[in-house]
């Protein structure tokens, strides 16, 4: 489902405070002493706790696996002030080729909470969902009781997914194209109306 762009480790995508990249072997280090953390995993449905060095290798072979085949990209998240360091991942995943959706999850190690840096990448790889597949929907697991995850989802234009079913701690949220455009759209118009307003007065 994913283009020849993505299939190569050089693709990456820079945003205001990050590059997004394909995770390498160097990431072993960080992704597992980040990722071993037990706030961090248990608020996701992919990481495994405990989750070591060969956890970390496991899935950063995984990931590039995944990427080189088109079946989904996963990127792992590094500031521009450390372009080597990982210091979270985002990731979509192909879920159904035929209903051509697509899975959506992220994680930020814990001492980078808080500066919206998920915001920032969640709205980066959504883009890629939408501008370089076919995908009519992204789907992504969240905790019911997972307030920032349901904040990052929000931002980025996914509708509140439905939380009364007290039997189930996860919830799905799903975003369609339409609704991508749309809350794509209104962010322009944002920045647009910026822009307009910070012009000099004639
Ligand atoms: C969810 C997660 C990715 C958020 O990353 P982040 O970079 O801190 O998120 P952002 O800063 O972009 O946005 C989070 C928002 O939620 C808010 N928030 C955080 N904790 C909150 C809480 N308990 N109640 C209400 N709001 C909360 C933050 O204040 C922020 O909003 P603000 O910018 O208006 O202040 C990060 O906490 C994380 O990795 N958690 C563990 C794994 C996980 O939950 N993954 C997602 C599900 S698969």
């Amino acid at each position: 489902m994913f283009p020849d762009l993505t299939r190569d480790d050089v693709f990456r995508i820079e945003t205001r405070h990050l590059w997004l990249r394909w995770p390498r072997a160097s990431d072993v280090d960080d992704f597992a002493r980040l990722a071993s953390d037990k706030a961090v995993a248990e608020m996701t449905t992919c990481l495994p706790h405990p989750f070591g060095s060969g956890e970390a290798e496991d899935f950063v072979i995984g990931s590039r696996r995944v990427n080189l085949e088109g079946r989904g990209l996963v990127l792992a998240l590094s500031p521009h002030s450390d372009p080597a360091a990982l210091i979270g991942l985002v990731g979509l995943q192909v879920q159904d080729d035929a209903a051509r959706s697509l899975m959506l999850g992220y994680w930020l190690g814990r001492p980078f909470w808080g500066q919206r840096l998920m915001t920032e990448a969640v709205a980066a790889i959504m883009d890629m969902a939408f501008l370089l597949t076919d995908a009519k929907h992204v789907h992504s697991p969240v905790r019911q009781d997972n307030a920032a995850a349901l904040k990052v989802l929000d931002r980025c234009g996914f509708p509140l997914p439905d939380l009364s079913d007290g039997a189930n701690r996860f919830a799905t949220a799903t975003i369609g194209r339409g609704e991508w455009l749309d809350a794509r759209s209104s962010a322009a118009d944002r920045i647009q109306l910026r822009g307009l307003a910070s012009l000099p007065a004639v």
